[in-house]
């Protein structure tokens, strides 16, 4: 099947703090992203280090690293026609107040850090966030 592609989506603590997954989830397959799989984590703060590496040098990034590791998180392999770009336009922008109406941030999200959900940017990266979580 042409442009069937996999990414990964983590619901973020402030999202899971307030028993947000199954909407989240549901708003996913809603739209043809199937979750392919999915695990309830909570990771640690080099862990997240790891994770968010490529915004080592923005001035946010020991927040944003704190944030990720501050509680549990689900992690998901979304597989679906043009999975990343698609589930990039249901996130919403990154900041909820940008976001527009009916995304997940716009939705869920309550300011830059916590918007609920990250997603994957390109297919390089999806590859390289599936297997930070996943080793498949
Ligand atoms: P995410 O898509 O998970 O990728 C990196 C995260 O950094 C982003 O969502 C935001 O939650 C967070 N962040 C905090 N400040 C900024 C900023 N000024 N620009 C971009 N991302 C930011």
């Amino acid at each position: 099947m042409n442009n069937v592609e996999q990414t990964l989506s983590i619901i973020k603590p402030d999202a899971v703090e307030r028993n947000l997954i199954d909407q989240i989830k549901s708003i996913f397959v809603k739209n043809d992203l199937r979750i392919k799989d999915n695990k309830k984590i909570s990771i640690s703060k080099e862990e997240a280090a790891e994770f968010y590496k490529v915004h080592q040098s923005k001035p946010f990034y020991n927040d944003l690293c704190n944030y990720l590791s501050s509680g549990p998180i689900v992690v998901m392999i979304l597989e679906g026609k043009d999975a990343i770009s698609k589930n990039r336009k249901i996130m919403g922008a990154t900041d909820p107040k940008d976001a527009d109406e009916d995304t997940i941030r716009k939705l869920y999200g309550i300011s830059i850090d916590k918007n609920s959900v990250h997603g994957s940017d390109s297919l390089e990266n999806a590859k390289k966030e599936i297997n930070f979580f996943f080793n498949n």
